[in-house]
């Protein structure tokens, strides 16, 4: 602080020269003091930012593509998400990815998490909807979440989050499809 007033002092009242000398000064100073940078780090990965789908998905969208899978026909039934575009529940969804699918699928749903490395099949990239085999829309998302891809790491959910939860991590896993 006090240097700095001087520096305003001198830049202020003294030649160009002289303000460029006290410039110097500054940054030496900067760079020898301990970084306030460095100490506040993250040592976890960002959460991914959470907001609204920027892909357009009608709910059915690539749905049929998961006839063969369970549930298949009572989520067919249901037809669409009850928090649809409800940005609290694409919260709570992000803390539920987190804790529940970042292992596998990564923290930003490339499918780049530690937990999945030695699957195979390997855990979907999230962010390419062409890439989903059981539908990008969210009945195809409700029902791969909450019933699973048999024969695969991908595990349904069922009876360890409850259906109101499963369409939160739906609403989520919209906001991380870029394409
Ligand atoms: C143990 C690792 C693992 C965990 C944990 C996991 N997944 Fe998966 N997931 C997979 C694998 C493996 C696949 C690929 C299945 C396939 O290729 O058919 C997959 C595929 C998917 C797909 C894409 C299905 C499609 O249409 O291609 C979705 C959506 C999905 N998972 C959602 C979730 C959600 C939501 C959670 C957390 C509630 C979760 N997963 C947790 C391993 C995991």
């Amino acid at each position: 602080m006090k240097r700095l007033n001087k520096c305003f002092l001198v830049t202020a009242g003294l030649a160009a020269m002289l303000s460029f000398g006290c410039n110097n000064g500054g940054s030496t100073t900067a760079t020898s003091t301990p970084s306030t940078g460095t100490t506040s780090a993250p040592t976890t990965p960002e959460p991914v930012a959470v907001g609204t789908p920027t892909v357009a998905a009608a709910p059915d969208a690539g749905f049929d593509n998961a006839k063969t899978q369970k549930g298949f026909a009572d989520v067919q039934k249901l037809g669409k998400s009850p928090v649809a575009g409800d940005v609290e529940a694409t919260k709570k969804g992000a803390e539920l990815f987190a804790t529940n699918c970042a292992s596998c699928h990564g923290p930003g749903g490339m499918g780049d998490g530690p937990a999945g490395m030695a699957l195979n099949p390997k855990p979907r990239n999230m962010t390419n909807s062409a890439d989903y085999k059981y539908g990008h829309g969210e009945l195809g998302i409700f029902r791969t979440t909450k019933y699973g891809v048999e024969g695969t790491g991908m595990a349904g959910w069922e009876g360890r989050m409850t259906d109101e939860e499963c369409w939160q991590v739906v609403n989520f896993v919209r906001t991380l499809q870029k394409s």
